[in-house]
């Protein structure tokens, strides 16, 4: 439980498909909430991949993160409980996929899901939100919502392209809505360690970013692809695969991040 009962909102962000936003949402969250923390996924990807990697079938839906957005029902009402300790989710459908173009009639339209959300922080020590694999206005949502945001990439030459891209993104939100967005942190997955190209790209993100990327690499690692189609988180599904200990060490390594900054401010403090 974080000292002042507040939770943190970390995005999962990367406009491209297929580098492990959901993967990581889900199996962080499931992390978290084994270690007795109360966590709330928000599936904010109108393909529902989190909804339907934690086993929460799509007929058994009654209210979305779209319902919530459109302002039909409050967030509460849209909270589904899942099979595994300490995880809810806030599912999506298709429907999201509208929600972009709606919302740019809105009033407040970058502010829509940081208002719909911002009360539940009292209650849950983290919220992840598992964004689409774009930057249009339902990923600046989400990015005006959060406290920070874990860009996760993989281990391969082309993703780089799009860092740069995103880290202007991340920058347009701090200057306008939302100042204290933090980069939680780069995030390698899939990586396969023996390829020498692996160590390269590393090396060559961490010469850019080196305070920003994670210790923690993700590897390729067949009980992570597997899971999801038992509606599983890793750590249920194979409790000591490489996949399961990566992310228990993903985790351990943020809660270190985290004391670590929250000990300089209280230097910076006693100044
Ligand atoms: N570390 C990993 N090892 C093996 N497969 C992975 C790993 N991470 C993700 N995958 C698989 O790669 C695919 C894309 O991952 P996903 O998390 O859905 O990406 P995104 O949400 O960014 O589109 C999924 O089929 C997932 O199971
Ligand atoms: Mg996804």
């Amino acid at each position: 439980m974080r000292a002042d009962r507040m939770g943190k909102i970390i995005a999962v962000s990367n406009q491209k498909g297929g580098v492990g936003k959901s993967t990581t949402v889900v199996n962080l969250a499931a992390v978290f909430g084994a270690r007795g923390e109360k966590v709330l996924i928000i599936d904010f990807d109108p393909q529902g991949n989190t909804t339907t990697s934690l086993g929460i079938s799509k007929k058994s839906i009654r209210n979305t993160i779209y319902d919530v957005l459109l302002g039909d029902c409050e967030l509460q009402e849209a909270v589904a409980a899942s099979a595994f300790r300490g995880v809810s989710v806030v599912p999506t459908t298709q429907d999201l996929a509208s929600a972009s173009v709606q919302l740019l009639t809105m009033e407040n339209r970058a502010m829509r899901l940081r208002e719909c959300i911002k009360d539940a922080a009292d209650f849950y020590d983290h919220i992840f939100i598992d964004c689409p694999p774009t930057l249009d206005m339902l990923t600046i949502n989400a990015l005006v919502a959060a406290d920070s945001v874990i860009i996760p990439i993989q281990c391969e030459f082309l993703s780089l392209e799009g860092l740069v891209e995103l880290h202007q993104t991340v920058s347009r939100v701090r200057e306008t809505w939302n100042s204290k967005l933090e980069v939680e942190g780069i995030l390698f997955t899939m990586c396969v360690a023996r390829y020498k190209l692996t160590e390269q790209i590393i090396k060559e993100v961490k010469k850019h970013f080196p305070k920003e990327t994670f210790n923690t690499v993700i590897p390729r690692n067949v009980a992570i692809s597997e899971a999801p189609s038992f509606g599983e988180p890793v750590i249920y599904y194979e409790k000591k695969s490489k996949g399961a200990k990566a992310y228990e060490d993903l985790a351990r390594e943020m809660i270190k991040r985290e004391k670590k900054k929250a000990r300089e401010a209280a230097a910076k403090q006693g100044e």
